[in-house]
């Protein structure tokens, strides 16, 4: 059984790959024996990776939201590997207000810039769309592949605003519209491409993480734990195991699901 996780053999594209999660996601395939291609934005950073951190693998620009981009990536990847099997859309932007002293009132969804709407939208779902299109047009082509969209629980469930006070009851921040909107969008793009492709061996199907612990205030941590069932937020490594199960023959009858794996936050 154990041999159906295995990603021996097989070619996996992960964008957004120098990233916080990025990088574990592109670790648990390598391990899992895939050859992994790390693309993100700074191309430096994706080759020191792959040359660092990875076995046999290859780093490369990506913008997402640039389809010559991505179609670049793919030629060069099809040159080095003849084929892609695994395509892991990953890259992603969440709002970050620099002067914290206005973002509680910028970040007001009746004040909230229309750039960083359309921003988030650019990336979280455009690149989303523009990279299954190109990648998925591939697989079309050798009848098989397995697309992984990686959405989010505020792809499932909105934001409560009480989380993003401070400890004297103060709202730092709102968690503006267009995250959540944008992974929710993902979600229905992969069910929509899973009823596309279910009969041409290309499945599709999302990942959705709940918060990981990175920096964050030990109120935000406890305040985030207390609110999900598992009592923690997550490290970043808790999504290899379901990344490779995707990506992986384990679940050669899944296609249109969203794995939701968030220690039960969306439990309740
Ligand atoms: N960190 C979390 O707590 C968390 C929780 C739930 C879901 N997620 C999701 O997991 C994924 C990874 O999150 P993360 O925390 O590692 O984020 P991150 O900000 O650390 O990494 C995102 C990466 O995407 C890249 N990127 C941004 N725009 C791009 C573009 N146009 N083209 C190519 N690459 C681009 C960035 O350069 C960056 O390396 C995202 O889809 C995010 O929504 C994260």
């Amino acid at each position: 059984m154990i041999e159906a996780f295995s990603l021996k053999g097989k070619i996996a594209i992960v964008t957004g790959a120098i990233g916080l999660i990025g990088k574990q996601h592109c670790l648990a395939l390598n391990n899992a024996g895939a050859r992994v291609v790390a693309a993100d934005l700074d191309e430096r950073q994706c080759i020191e990776f792959a040359e660092h951190h990875l076995c046999d693998a290859m780093g490369h620009y990506i913008n997402v939201c640039k389809k010559e981009s991505i179609k670049e990536l793919l030629e060069n990847v099809l040159d080095r590997f003849g084929k892609v099997d695994v395509l892991v859309n990953n890259a992603a932007v969440n709002d970050m207000f620099e002067d914290p002293k206005a973002a509680s009132a910028q970040s007001r969804f009746e004040n909230y810039p229309l750039e960083l709407w359309q921003r988030s939208v650019d990336v979280n779902l455009t690149g989303v769309f523009l990279c299954s299109q190109v990648i998925g047009t591939q697989m079309l082509k050798q009848k098989s592949g397995s697309i992984i969209n990686i959405s989010s629980t505020y792809g499932i469930s909105a934001p409560d605003q009480n989380l993003y006070k401070d400890s004297e009851g103060f709202q730092s921040f709102y968690k503006p519209p267009a995250y959540p909107v944008t992974k929710a969008g993902v979600i229905m793009l992969g069910k929509y491409l899973a009823a596309y492709w279910g009969k041409y061996g290309i499945r599709v199907n999302t990942l959705s993480p709940g918060g990981v612990k990175n920096g964050q205030t030990d109120f935000f941590i406890e305040n985030y734990s207390r609110k999900t069932p598992m009592g923690r937020m997550a490290e970043p490594g808790d999504y290899q195991g379901a990344l490779v199960f995707l990506a992986s023959d384990a679940s050669a009858y899944m296609t249109g699901a969203n794995l939701v794996v968030d220690g039960g936050w969306t439990c309740w």
